[in-house]
């Protein structure tokens, strides 16, 4: 039962209830109507504290499409967190209007704080460098409608490692999933912190950690491509010198399997050529689609109407 729970790292659930997720949402992707007000007279807060297309729009488009209704901020400058509000006032006030919120944040551990300020599920939609479960929900829900299942790959993430919570968030569930090997392709600057490979090692997950995305390629059932973060560096000289070091283009995708899916969280600057659209494999379009489905499918059990 999902009814009044939080999600702030992709462990809080388990392999069951995410199942039951995926199920849902494949059902919503397939009939329209389905839930369809089933969230009338409940509201959604959204507070965006970091800029956010695909992860806000998907969760007002999902609880719109369920019937509810959504509050909040795209910009903390135009709350009174600028005036110095404290996170846990805010949290406060926000769960006194709506039945759940959802936060993104750039500080580490800001939306596990919330969750113990808030009486209503709240929902990580980012915190910092650190996870994005509902986007892993995503990239699972992808891998799954695309393969049918998530077992038995080698799945390559590819970029800025150190600071992609995605990547942290996606390699932590994977990890509990059969038969998964990873390939961490990233820069020194950029390799994957510490406590991932170590709860790799712990878990026994096959892993590697290279520089070279041209060696990987032939490897990979899955390739994770994330782009150098630019908010996340102190020091511009180091983004501008790492921003471009993986290019995945043409010439690269002749080197991968003809079965190889191209998934990307989302946005993209560089790190993928936009001749790269056109191919079959590429599948980060559909993938965020799949987010709005798997958030209806998340809204609809914390508040407990499925
Ligand atoms: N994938 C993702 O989190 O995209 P946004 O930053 O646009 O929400």
């Amino acid at each position: 039962m999902l009814k009044g729970r939080s999600l702030i790292e992709p462990g809080n659930f388990s392999l069951e209830e995410m199942d039951g997720l995926f199920c849902l949402a494949e059902k919503l992707e397939k009939e329209e109507t389905y839930l369809r007000d089933s969230c009338r007279g409940k509201l959604l807060a959204t507070l965006f504290f970091e800029p956010s297309t695909r992860t806000r729009l998907s969760f007002e488009a999902a609880m719109q499409r369920l019937g509810g209704s959504c509050l909040g901020f795209a910009d903390p400058g135009s709350s009174s967190a600028s005036k110095g509000e404290s996170l846990a006032d805010t949290i406060r006030m926000a769960a006194s209007y709506a039945d759940a919120i959802v936060m993104r944040n750039p500080k580490e551990g800001a939306a596990l704080l919330a969750s113990r300020y808030s009486p209503v599920p709240v929902i990580n939609a980012g915190d910092g460098g650190h996870h994005h479960p509902t986007q892993t929900l995503t990239d699972l829900l992808t891998i799954r409608r695309l393969r049918g299942n998530i077992e038995n790959l080698t799945v390559g993430y590819c970029g800025d490692l150190k600071f992609g919570r995605t990547v942290h968030s996606l390699a932590k569930a994977l990890s509990r999933y059969k038969n998964i090997k990873m390939l961490f392709i990233s820069p020194e600057e950029l390799v994957v912190p510490e406590y991932i490979t170590r709860m790799l090692q712990k878990q026994n997950i096959e892993f590697t950690e290279t520089r070279s995305l041209e060696e990987a390629m032939p490897h990979l059932d899955v390739l994770y491509m994330t782009r150098v973060q630019r908010e996340r560096f102190f020091n511009e000289e180091d983004y501008i010198r790492l921003k471009d070091i993986y290019v995945l283009n043409k010439e690269k995708m002749d080197m991968g399997k003809n079965d190889l899916i191209i998934l990307h969280p989302l946005p993209r600057v560089n790190e993928i050529s936009v001749e790269v659209d056109a191919d079959p494999r590429a599948a980060y379009f559909k993938q965020a689609r799949y987010g709005m489905y798997v958030r209806m499918a998340l809204l609809s059990s914390i508040l407990g109407v499925v």
